[in-house]
């Protein structure tokens, strides 16, 4: 794993998330409570859920088909089991919003 730089401070509006291609993958970058990141890919049909995910508390809904997942640990919440997006750790420094991809 490896940080890298996706956005400067300012960069994601609190309450909303952005999409970043990191190491050849795609992940969604949130500022909600804090920085959270996950694969930014839906495991249904493959929607991307930044920056269109619609972010009430700690869940963004799929804009594609409104599945919903926790942003804090990438669980789906609604009835299918163990399905989950990978998380990434993210650390804000004074240059910027890193991600460990
Ligand atoms: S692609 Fe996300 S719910 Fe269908």
């Amino acid at each position: 794993m490896t940080w890298t730089k996706v956005a400067e401070k300012g960069d994601i509006q609190s309450g909303s998330s952005k999409e970043f291609e990191v190491e050849g993958k795609k992940i969604a970058v949130f500022n909600q409570d804090g920085f959270h990141a996950l694969d930014g890919i839906c495991q249904h049909q493959d929607g991307s859920l930044a920056p269109k995910g619609k972010i009430e508390g700690d869940i963004v809904e799929c804009p594609l088909h409104f599945w919903h997942y926790n942003i804090k640990t990438g669980e789906l919440m609604d009835y299918l089991k163990g399905i989950k997006l990978k998380k990434y750790d993210v650390d804000v420094r004074d240059d910027g919003i890193y991600v460990d991809a």
